[in-house]
């Protein structure tokens, strides 16, 4: 089976990328790992693994298009199948996920439609919920609408602070992204309406 092209974005350390790089999924690679901050440590990972690296840096331009545009430019030479995102810290404006429509994956640590944009684990323990979880779904231009791919729940214990919670959701993240991954890039799965629905 072809691979698919990949390119993962991630904004910050990059744990989940670690994650998606260390299960080896048979169906992917990575062909370069982007962001939107030159001191992400996320590249550095990419770099030790010889994976190519791109940075634009998000300041400097007028809007969301005009970056986003540059972005398609920069990494049309690549060919890519599929975006990861992985602690990308930028909203994708329509200009971006209408060239990669359908094509765009995402990772949430909450189980969506709870608890969606920034701050999710104080969301969840503010609001009190004695379980939330992680969420991969693809993206749409909304923000953290588009059709679920798979959820995994984590429990709330009452000595739980942000800080514990959020260890216990990335946990959890790096075994489901890889999951969610092998999934949508071995074409086992379709989306019907918002529904995500292993093929039978
Ligand atoms: C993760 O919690 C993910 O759900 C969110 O951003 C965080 C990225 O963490 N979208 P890392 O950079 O992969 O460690």
């Amino acid at each position: 089976m072809n691979k698919m092209r990949v390119a993962v974005f991630a904004s910050g350390s990059g744990t989940n990328l670690q994650a998606i790089i260390d299960a080896q999924i048979q169906t992917i690679e990575i062909a370069v790992v982007f962001s939107n901050k030159s001191d992400a440590y996320a590249l550095e990972r990419a770099k030790t693994h010889n994976i190519p690296v791109e940075v634009i840096d998000h300041k400097g331009y007028e809007s969301r298009e005009d970056y986003d545009s540059e972005v398609i430019k920069v990494l049309e030479p690549y060919k890519l199948d599929l975006i990861i995102l992985a602690g990308y810290m930028r909203i994708l404006s329509p200009v971006f996920v209408r060239a990669y429509k359908g094509k765009i994956v995402n990772i949430h640590p909450a189980l969506l439609p709870c608890f969606p944009g920034i701050n999710s684990a104080r969301q969840a323990l503010e609001y009190g919920v004695k379980y939330t979880g992680v969420t991969v779904h693809f993206v749409d231009e909304g923000v953290d609408t588009g059709p679920i791919i798979l959820q995994s729940v984590v429990e709330i214990e009452d000595s739980d602070t942000e800080e514990t919670l959020l260890q216990k959701i990335h946990k959890v993240e790096h075994q489901i992204y890889p999951k969610a991954l092998e999934l949508v890039s071995s074409g086992q799965i379709e989306v019907k309406g918002r529904r995500v629905l292993k093929k039978s």
